[in-house]
């Protein structure tokens, strides 16, 4: 019987998204200011998502792990307690580079030292989502339904504002196989306003590729844009 992932949309989204911010960072000419605010303005993105990520599993996931099995969730909290570390310093050295570049200072080797800080934050939390998912995974399913999974899911969702389902999207979406976009998009279809899913949609609009997008519209029976 194929289980509920628990982790499969939000690491996927992050996969993409440090990826992402990682090879912009590396192709960024940081003696140019609109270079580094755009980069900048990645960086704030998805380090927010981190944020909220960590913070979900800390106080959704983990939490009702704990409940069950007291201590389970102790390795990967003080793992987030380490990444955060890291990550709050990335984000100073980001924000640094993005004040220097704004006074007009070539900041080449600041922007260097911030591209390999970054490549060795990306090494550990990928190695930190895959052990969640090779270890934390099973015990979430020894220990709960896949009811009980999603109701985990839909507290996640509830704790979140809207606007942060957005900047998911931009990462998650296109990380996602076309039968998993239909099944995501076709549940925020059912609990969306009109009005929200169409923002919605155009948000991936953005990010998918023309036929992917195509292939979405037709699946979801989709008309508006
Ligand atoms: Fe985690």
């Amino acid at each position: 019987m194929n289980r509920m992932k628990t982790y499969d949309v939000p690491h996927k989204g992050l996969r993409n998204a440090l990826s992402q911010l990682s090879l912009l960072a590396g192709k960024t000419n940081y003696s140019n200011q609109k270079e580094v605010e755009q980069l900048h303005n990645l960086g704030v993105d998805v380090f927010k998502l981190l944020t909220i990520h960590a913070a979900d599993e800390d106080e959704v996931t983990l939490a009702e792990l704990e409940k069950h099995c007291p201590g389970c969730s102790e390795h990967d909290m003080e793992d987030h307690k380490e990444i955060h570390a890291s990550q709050v310093k990335l984000e100073a050295s980001l924000l640094m580079l993005y004040n220097a570049s704004k006074l007009n200072n070539d900041v080449t080797a600041d922007g260097a030292e911030f591209y390999l800080s970054l490549s060795e934050f990306h090494g550990k939390y990928l190695e930190h989502t895959a052990e969640e998912e090779r270890v934390t995974q099973p015990l979430l399913w020894k220990y709960f339904t896949d009811e009980e999974l999603a109701s985990h899911r839909g507290k996640i969702m509830a704790k979140n504002p809207p606007e942060t389902l957005m900047i998911w999207f931009r990462f998650v979406i296109p990380a996602q196989s076309h039968a998993e976009r239909v099944g995501l998009f076709t549940g925020f279809q059912k609990m969306a306003s009109p009005e929200f899913f169409d923002k919605g949609m155009n948000v991936i609009k953005q990010v998918l590729t023309e036929v992917e997008y195509a292939e979405l519209q037709i699946a979801l029976c989709y008309t508006w844009s």
